[in-house]
């Protein structure tokens, strides 16, 4: 790596919806019970947004709490990325939050990448950086955002999915660093599992609402739900979560002054899609309940894009100086890695 040119995470913020909404309180919307999902997803509760809570109020809040943990002058943030799968209209939720945050001239974009949303968004930001500081010796920031709604594109009367998912977003700032720099991105997509988790609705229709996710067509008001064959997801996900770790320990290898092994790492922070999913990547890497973040998934269920920047506020600065991955899977499938060193 180059030692002139140490890109890190500057800043971290999430926000979440006020509303609870419990395994028990599931119980009256689908048959199903506490105990299932607890014993098959490790979920005991997510949030839900409101009517009056949206999902770009959701990405300024994780945003505004990121940039001001950095320290960081908004103005000086060029480039912004939001991971986001349940925006489904344009502009892109970048632009507004761009908006939102008055940060003049920086180029944002939106991100689909499924649940990996957030690391697809990451990667891009860390070139980005990368390149303005080698090739045009320029210090300058950049904000990437998770944020995702899955309860505005599920179906409420399907117990396998509805049981899963809640809303969020996370977010992190990104810059020149002295220490706690990251260190290897891997990302890729395995487009011939895609209809193994979509949303069923092709989205041609205007928007009927700007929250709701129903559209007006022909045939009258149609609503895009997301559909998942959960048992191949499932087997698809674990090997391929562990992939990614392995993946990008290689990439850094390529060029590292002392490459490093899976021993190496201290800590990982994996989507929180399911309990059961981070228990088998758990499993197969061979590494202890302390060197796993597993506490998001129960808290918050699987919040897509926004889990891994939600899992860095709980996590990040508690082992200063150790190694680190943040692996995410979902839909495409895309699935992809990073690896940091925390700051000293
Ligand atoms: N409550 C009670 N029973 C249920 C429920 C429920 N919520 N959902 C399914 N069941 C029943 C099924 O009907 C089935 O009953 P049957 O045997 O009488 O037919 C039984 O439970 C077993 O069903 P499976 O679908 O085989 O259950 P499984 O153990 O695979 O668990 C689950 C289902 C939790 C969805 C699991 O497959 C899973 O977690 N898959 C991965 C899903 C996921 O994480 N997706 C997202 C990853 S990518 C991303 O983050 C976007």
């Amino acid at each position: 790596m180059n030692q002139e040119c140490k890109v890190g995470i500057l800043g971290v913020g999430h926000a979440l919806p006020k509303n609870v909404l419990t395994n028990k309180q599931l119980e009256d919307i689908v048959d199903t019970s506490d105990e299932w999902i607890r014993q098959r997803t490790g979920i005991e509760e997510r949030r839900i947004m409101s009517d009056d809570e949206s999902l770009l109020g959701l990405a300024v809040d994780a945003a505004k709490e990121a940039i001001e943990s950095s320290g960081v002058d908004p103005k000086l943030i060029s480039h912004i990325r939001v991971g986001v799968n349940t925006h489904l209209r344009f502009p892109s939720l970048a632009s507004l939050v761009q908006r939102e945050l008055d940060i003049p001239d920086a180029s944002a974009s939106d991100v689909s990448a499924g649940c990996s949303a957030f690391v697809f968004g990451f990667e891009e930001a860390y070139n980005y950086l990368v390149v303005q500081k080698i090739y045009h010796k320029r210090d300058t920031y950049s904000l990437v955002i998770g944020a995702d709604a899955l309860s505005k594109v599920t179906d409420w009367s399907e117990r396998q999915t509805c049981i899963l998912f809640g809303d969020g977003a996370g977010a992190v700032v990104l810059g020149p660093v002295d220490s706690g720099e990251i260190l290897a991105t891997f990302t890729r997509t395995q487009g011939k599992y895609a209809d193994l988790l979509y949303l069923d609705k092709f989205l041609s229709s205007s928007l009927e609402d700007s929250n709701q996710m129903k559209m007006k067509t022909r045939e009258g008001i149609v609503y895009p739900y997301l559909k998942m064959e959960g048992r191949k997801v499932f087997a698809v996900a674990v090997k391929s979560l562990m992939h990614d770790v392995r993946a990008v320990i290689d990439r850094y290898n390529i060029s590292a002054p002392e490459p490093i092994s899976l021993d190496d790492i201290d800590y990982v922070i994996p989507h929180q899609a399911n309990l059961r999913i981070v228990s088998a990547v758990q499993a197969g890497l061979k590494l202890e309940d302390s060197q796993v973040y597993r506490a998001g998934v129960v808290k918050y269920g699987n919040t897509s894009a926004a889990s891994i920047p939600i899992g860095y506020v709980e996590e990040l600065g508690k082992r200063p100086g150790t190694l680190q991955v943040d692996v995410a899977f979902g839909s495409g499938f895309a699935s992809g890695a990073i690896l940091r060193r925390e700051a000293e």
